[in-house]
């Protein structure tokens, strides 16, 4: 794939063996870049990383992020040019059953990515990804900027929230002064093939489908910026390019979202999986996660401007899009998995062919 910026550059994938880090690992190994990955091992089965063989074709450390003095001796030898971090406790539900595991991890450990790129002596370029879910929620309409208010009530939001502060406090006293150069990323609800996490809705719904069950649908009117994980890997990509060209920002933070017009309710992506899965079903069962909020919509101006970034797939696409790559791997499996990885570099190549970094 045509990109010299990337082409050669030593880059750190921290949460690479999930569902957003595994695109970004791959979309990076097709860029001709020398990948490192630190995370935990695959926590799902099946797992995005195991079906695209990543563990021989990048360079793969299974490290918990809370191990300081590890972390860092990896990251210091590696000696990255551009980090992308974004190990994380990534589950909101799993937030309210592991309040403390989840701070720790997401906010401890960017303070240890932090802590190492200071000790780094080479230039490094860091993306930290966090959340939409970072910003004090009044159900705004109109959008939040990257100016507005941070918050959360439940751990994961919070934590992200606390992780933004963190980060503006490590650049403030130790880094803008330094040859280093950061940024935080936040995005919302993110679509893709090869996500088996529990209580998003795309897995439970391609779970539950490829048993013949319904699934369980909590809040089927809630609306969320949905976007396509290419888009998302693209942006992620876009900004540590620019990093590199556009010092002013330095030490900023960036929305990443769809157009209003994509923002839409759960109820249209259960009917948009059902146009591309026959036979899917779904039951509206009780709200089972407190202080879930019903609208969460992101103000993009920035980078759109700055980035020239925007979503290009309609929603419509991203869950078609999505349902392919499930169908494929569920309706095929049993085959040699080798054409699932020719699915994902397609999606990925047919993207980048259109739309560059
Ligand atoms: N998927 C989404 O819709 C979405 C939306 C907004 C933000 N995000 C953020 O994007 C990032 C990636 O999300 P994802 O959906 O790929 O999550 P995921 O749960 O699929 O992956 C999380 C990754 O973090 C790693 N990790 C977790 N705890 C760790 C620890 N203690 N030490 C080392 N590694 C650890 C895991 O091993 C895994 O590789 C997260 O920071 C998440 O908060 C995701």
């Amino acid at each position: 794939m045509n990109d010299n910026f990337f082409k050669n550059k030593k880059v750190l994938v921290t949460g690479h063996t999930g569902f957003k880090g595994a695109w970004l690992s791959y979309y990076l190994y097709l860029l001709g870049s020398k990948v490192m990955g630190i995370s935990l091992k695959p926590s799902t089965n099946p797992s995005l990383f195991e079906i695209l063989n990543l563990k021989n074709k990048i360079d793969n450390n299974y490290i918990n992020i809370l191990e300081k003095k590890k972390i860092e001796k990896r990251i210091l030898r590696f000696k990255p040019d551009i980090i992308f971090h974004l190990a994380a406790q990534a589950i909101i539900k799993k937030s309210y059953d592991f309040p403390l595991e989840t701070w720790k991890t997401n906010l401890l450990g960017t303070i240890h990515i932090l802590e190492a790129i200071r000790k780094q002596k080479k230039k490094c370029h860091c993306v930290i990804i966090t959340s939409d879910k970072c910003y004090k929620n009044f159900e705004k309409i109109k959008g939040y900027k990257e100016d507005d208010i941070l918050g959360g009530i439940d751990p994961y939001s919070a934590s992200k929230a606390a992780t933004e502060i963190a980060f503006k406090s490590y650049f403030d006293c130790f880094l803008k002064d330094t040859k280093h150069r950061l940024v935080t990323a936040r995005a919302g609800n993110v679509i893709g093939g090869g996500d088996w996490s529990q209580n998003r809705i795309i897995p439970d719904c391609v779970r539950a489908k490829s048993k013949n069950k319904k699934v369980k649908i909590r809040n089927p009117k809630a609306s969320r910026p949905w976007q396509h994980v290419i888009e998302i890997i693209n942006g992620y990509l876009k900004l540590a390019k620019k990093l590199n060209s556009n010092i002013k920002i330095n030490g900023q933070s960036f929305n990443f979202g769809p157009k209003n017009s994509e923002i839409v309710a759960v109820n249209n992506i259960l009917k948009n999986i059902s146009i591309n899965w026959p036979g899917f079903k779904w039951v509206k069962v009780g709200n089972i996660i407190k202080n879930e909020t019903d609208l969460l919509v992101l103000n993009t101006n920035k980078v759109n401007k700055i980035l020239n970034w925007k979503t290009r797939l309609k929603v419509d696409f991203a869950v078609k899009l999505t349902i392919e790559w499930y169908r494929e791997f569920y309706e095929n499996k049993k085959k040699n998995l080798t054409f699932i990885i020719d699915v994902t570099k397609n999606q990925i190549l047919d993207y980048h062919k259109k739309f560059k970094i």
